[in-house]
């Protein structure tokens, strides 16, 4: 997997791609990443890469011309121009815009914006399985539409709410993806995690067993494998039910869950209304 970052803020994307089991990832050839500063493909010798929006409106939007050439350099081709649009306006002054580079590579065009499809666990999985992903951050109040139109192949949100930079969003992107790509982290801790089985993970402990006053479950230190995969189970399924019951919903409705987490849901439902007769 290639990741291509097209950044005004280059830097925050890398500092993190120099950390930990992203460089190992890196440096096992397993990853590969390029970063560009969009600021240097503006055409002015102020480098400016924003405008007011046509129409008014508050806040100021993405230049078209120093994403598109950033885009170019990279091997990205507009959808609408046989030729790649790299000089500069009339009368600007022109800069020299290095040739895209030719590639035989399928790239994936990612544009993070709060109005893009929402990014799930299932979506890291498609993207996962790119050979390259070029991540669009946006700075301001967004991009001009035609970069969007001529460039980009996804629009993707990873919340419902606004951040005041692409390059976070595009981390969150990079980070749930490439531990997905094969080899990077062992099959067995990915099956286990959080949405794998439709369920919130269960809750752990570890050394000591006494953290002041609090114990860590008996159950845990039994050594009996069966109880614990049993007990863990209905953790995974009261929390589901606590924080994010949608997705016990959804789980059922999809009929992901087996036989045994079937039966702990009904069972929890069945106290529960129990309890609410009680009361
Ligand atoms: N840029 C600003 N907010 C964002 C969000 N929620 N998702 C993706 N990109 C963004």
């Amino acid at each position: 997997m290639k990741y291509t970052a097209l950044s005004l803020f280059p830097d925050i994307i890398d500092a993190f791609m120099r950390h930990s089991i992203m460089a190992k990832a890196i440096e096992r050839g397993l990853v590969a990443y390029q970063s560009v500063n969009i600021r240097d493909f503006a055409f002015d010798r102020h480098k400016v890469c924003d405008d007011a929006p046509y129409g008014g409106g508050a806040g100021m939007l993405m230049l078209p011309e120093p994403v598109g050439r950033a885009l170019e350099y990279v091997g990205v081709k507009n959808r609408f121009e046989s030729r790649p649009l790299s000089g500069g306006r009339d009368g600007d002054e022109e800069t020299v815009v290095a040739p895209a580079v030719a590639s035989a590579v399928k790239k994936r065009v990612v544009y993070l914006t709060p109005s893009g499809r929402s990014f799930t666990q299932a979506v890291a999985h498609g993207l996962a399985a790119e050979q390259e992903l070029v991540l669009l951050c946006g700075r301001y109040e967004g991009m001009d539409q035609r970069i969007i139109d001529a460039y980009v192949d996804d629009e993707i949100s990873v919340g419902d709410y606004v951040l005041s930079s692409g390059e976070v969003a595009a981390l969150v992107v990079i980070d749930a993806t490439y531990r997905l790509v094969e080899q990077v982290i062992s099959p067995l801790s990915l099956e286990e995690e959080s949405f794998g089985r439709g369920l919130l993970e269960y809750p752990q402990w570890t050394r000591p067993e006494k953290y002041g006053t609090l114990k860590a479950p008996d159950i845990l230190l039994s050594g009996h494998h069966e109880n614990i995969r049993r007990w863990r189970l209905r953790k995974q399924v009261e929390k589901t039910l606590a924080f994010r019951p949608d997705l016990i919903k959804k789980g059922l409705e999809e009929h992901r869950f087996d036989a045994e987490t079937r039966k702990i849901i009904d069972d929890i439902a069945e106290m529960q209304r129990g309890e609410d007769e009680r009361n």
